[in-house]
């Protein structure tokens, strides 16, 4: 769905992704996995057409993304990046209402409101919906914005992080989410620390480090004891208890 090819992104003349070729496929559940700086919100934002490429090419569905229309493109990609600014006197239905804009231009039938809703409710945030973004918690806040991108409905959604805030039950909604969006038809990506969870949730992992592709494939190919390792220059272990794969870091 989304192509990337020989890919490289500079800040002030420094590359900070090189040589990238990957894919995310279509209708797959992609997670992108490596240490802290390795490029993977720069992989995102640079999908998502919010940073400049330096050289190489991106396709989606086929096209240079280059050449969609900017009104087009936010109807078919939704993205969640990991640091949002929000406006604290609006409530959580008004941000997630936000989400919906490019296909409303502020005139939601009543589909789009249904959209909205059920996204309030996917997100487990209908008790909070009329609540302004400044009265709750980090987590509710950044589950708020995960609303709105789900409201969007995008073919493409990218997810940056989503479950750095979350307790446990609510990182399972947000990967249950996910899947369901799959269902949907959707293709996803989504950057990941937790390492079993990107092991039993995706179907397919994008490994990066330092700027460049380290690995990429079927998770049981990726993250296993000698990928891990040197992925992040640290031992890791792989167990598997009752059937799932625990990546062990202690
Ligand atoms: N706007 C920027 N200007 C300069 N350097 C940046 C900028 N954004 C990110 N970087 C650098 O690019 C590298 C990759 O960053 P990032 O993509 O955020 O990594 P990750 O998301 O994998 O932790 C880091 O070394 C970071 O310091
Ligand atoms: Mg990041």
């Amino acid at each position: 769905m989304i192509e990337v090819r020989n890919l490289a992104v500079a800040f002030d003349g420094t590359k900070i992704l090189r040589n990238m070729t990957l894919s995310l496929p279509k209708g797959k559940l992609t997670g992108i996995v490596g240490p802290n700086g390795a490029g993977k919100s720069t992989l995102l934002t640079a999908m998502g057409r919010l940073t400049p490429i330096h050289s190489g090419e991106i396709l989606f569905d086929g096209f240079p993304i280059g050449d969609i229309a900017t009104a087009s493109l936010a109807k078919r990609l939704s993205i969640f990046r990991q640091s949002t600014p929000i406006t604290p006197r609006l409530s959580v239905r008004d941000l997630i209402s936000f989400g919906r804009y490019p296909h409303t231009q502020g005139r939601p039938t009543g589909a789009d409101l249904l959209i909205i809703e059920q996204a309030i409710a996917r997100l487990d945030l209908s008790e909070f919906a009329d609540r302004y973004l400044d009265t709750l918690s980090g987590g509710q806040r950044q589950r708020a914005l995960l609303g709105m991108v789900l409201a969007q409905t995008g073919d493409v959604v990218l997810l940056d992080e989503p479950l750095n805030n979350l307790d446990i039950t609510h990182a399972r909604t947000v990967m249950r989410v996910a899947r369901e969006e799959i269902e949907m038809g959707r293709t996803v990506a989504i950057v990941l620390h937790d390492l079993s969870i990107a092991a039993n949730h995706c179907d397919h992992v994008i490994a990066l480090k330092d700027g460049q592709l380290h690995s990429s494939g079927k998770p049981e190919y990726v993250l296993t004891n000698e990928g891990l390792s040197d992925l992040y220059n640290t031992k890791v272990d792989v167990a598997e208890i009752e059937g799932r794969r625990v990546i062990l870091t202690v």
